[in-house]
C-alpha cells in the first residue's frame, strides 16, 4: 500500500535523543561540494544521540560572523531514516553574510548552535499518494528530503520530481535522484534546463517550466499533491500556472526561502498600527540602546514594526516568532510575545524576545 512516512519518525529504543534544550551545538562532520556553488554540510551531536523530525522540516542556525550574531534558517536535507547526522545544502548568494562564509570559512570539526527543526511543509501524516515536487535552485532541498525518505523506506510514493536549474551544472543532486529513479520506479525525476552549461550540451527539456512541459512531463498533475519550493518569481509563475490549469489549490503547498510571502502580513500591521493611531490606546517608549534611538509604539503593535516605522533596522526574516532572527536582549520593561517556536525558555528565562511577535506592556530597554 501507498504510505508516506508517519508525522514524526520514532527513534529506536535504546538510543537517545537529541534535546536541543540541553545540548544545542552540532559538530560539522563532513563538507560536500555538490555543484559549483552549492556544498553539503554534515552535522553530528556532541554526544551519541539521534535527531527526531519529519522531511521538509528546517532549523534555525546561529552565526558569529564579523562581530555579528545572525541566524539563518537552513532545510535539512537529509532524511529522518538516517536519524544520527542532518544534512544542510546551502547555495552560494552573491553578497549574502552566511551563504558565503559557510562556503569560504566552515570546515569539518567546527561547531555551530541551532534550533529544534521546525516548519511545516512536509508531506508527513499526507493520506494522498501521488506527488509532484517542484523546484528551482536551492528549493530543491525539502523535496530532497522527502524523496531520501521515501527510497530508504522503499515507498511506492509515486513522486514526480521536477527540478529547474539554470544550467546542467547547476543541477543540484543529479546523479542522486537519477540512482533513486533507476531503483524505484515510482520516484521520477525530470531537469529543466534554461540553457547548456561551459562543457554540457543540455539535451532534455529547456527553457522555463510552462503548462505545455507540464502536460507533457505530468499529464495527471490534477489528481496529484503539488509541493513547490524556489525563488519567489519561480513560485509565483508555478502558483498562477497551475490555478489557471484548475488545479484543486487545497493540495497545493509552497514553501518560501525568504520569507517574502509574509510582508502582506507586515503590511497589514502597519494597516493597524494606523488605526491605533486614531484610536485611545496606551503608547509606550521604546529605547534602542545601540542606535541611541527612542521610539514610540503603542500597545497593539509589535516591536519590530515599530522599530521598522521609525528607520531603526533590525534584522528579521519570517515576522511570525518561527526563525529566531529577530531575536534580541530586553534591558528593562515587559512584554507580551506569542512565539511559534523561535526561542527556546531558557532563552525568555535569560531576558530575550522575539520582536516581531512581542508587544509591549510597558515602556521597554531593548539591546539593538
Ligand atoms: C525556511 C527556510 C529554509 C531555507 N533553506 C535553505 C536551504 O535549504 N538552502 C539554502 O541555500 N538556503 C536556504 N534558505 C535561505 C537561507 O536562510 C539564507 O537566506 C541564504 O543562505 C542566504 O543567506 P546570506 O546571509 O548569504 O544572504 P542574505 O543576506 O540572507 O540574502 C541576501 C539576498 O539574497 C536573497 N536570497 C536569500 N536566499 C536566497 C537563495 N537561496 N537564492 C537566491 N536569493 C536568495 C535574499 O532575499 C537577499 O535579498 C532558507 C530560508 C528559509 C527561510
Ligand atoms: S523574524 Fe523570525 S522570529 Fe522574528
Amino acid at each position: 500500500m501507498d504510505m508516506p512516512e508517519p508525522k514524526i519518525a520514532p527513534v529506536p529504543t535504546g538510543y537517545y535523543r537529541w534535546e536541543p534544550e540541553e545540548d544545542d551545538v552540532l559538530i560539522c562532520r563532513a563538507v560536500r561540494n555538490e555543484t559549483h556553488d552549492v556544498k553539503t554540510f554534515i552535522f553530528a551531536p556532541r554526544f551519541k544521540r539521534q535527531f527526531e523530525f519529519v522531511s521538509g522540516q528546517f532549523m534555525t542556525f546561529e552565526f558569529e560572523i564579523g562581530g555579528e550574531t545572525i541566524h539563518r534558517c537552513y532545510t535539512i536535507s537529509s532524511p529522518p531514516s538516517r536519524p544520527d547526522t542532518i544534512s544542510i545544502t546551502v547555495k552560494r548568494v552573491p553578497g549574502g553574510p552566511v551563504s558565503n562564509w559557510l562556503h569560504d570559512e566552515f570546515q569539518e570539526g567546527m561547531m555551530l548552535r541551532c534550533t529544534v527543526p521546525m516548519g511545516e511543509f512536509s508531506w508527513a501524516g499526507e493520506t494522498q499518494s501521488k506527488y509532484l515536487f517542484i523546484s528551482g535552485g536551492s528549493g530543491i532541498t525539502p523535496m530532497m528530503a522527502m524523496t531520501r525518505s521515501a527510497f530508504d523506506h522503499a515507498l511506492i510514493a509515486d513522486i514526480e520530481f521536477i527540478h529547474a536549474a539554470r544550467t546542467p551544472a547547476d543541477i543540484i543532486f543529479r546523479e542522486e535522484l537519477e540512482f533513486m529513479g533507476a531503483r524505484n520506479h515510482s520516484i521520477k525525476p525530470t531537469f529543466i534546463c534554461e540553457d547548456d552549461s561551459k562543457f554540457e550540451r543540455w539535451p532534455g527539456y529547456r527553457g522555463r517550466l510552462d503548462i505545455a512541459k507540464l502536460e507533457m512531463i505530468c499529464p495527471d498533475f490534477r489528481s496529484r499533491s503539488i509541493y513547490v519550493c524556489g525563488p519567489a518569481p519561480f513560485m509565483k509563475a508555478v502558483r498562477q500556472m497551475v490555478k489557471g490549469a484548475g488545479f484543486e489549490m487545497s493540495r497545493y503547498f509552497e514553501e518560501s526561502f525568504n520569507f517574502d510571502s509574509f510582508t502582506e502580513e507586515a503590511q497589514e500591521q502597519i494597516v493597524e498600527a494606523t488605526e491605533v493611531i486614531e484610536t485611545p490606546l496606551k503608547v509606550y517608549q521604546v529605547e534602542f540602546t545601540k542606535t541611541g534611538r527612542t521610539v514610540e509604539c503603542p500597545e497593539n503593535l509589535t516591536v519590530l514594526e515599530a522599530a521598522r516605522r521609525a528607520g531603526i533596522r533590525v534584522p528579521s526574516s519570517c515576522s511570525k516568532g518561527l526563525c529566531g532572527t529577530c531575536k534580541s536582549q530586553v534591558k528593562s520593561g515587559e512584554l507580551d510575545m506569542k512565539h511559534s517556536g523561535g526561542i527556546r525558555q531558557r532563552e525568555i528565562d535569560a531576558g530575550k524576545a522575539l520582536l516581531c511577535c512581542a508587544k509591549p506592556l510597558s515602556d521597554l530597554v531593548i539591546e539593538r
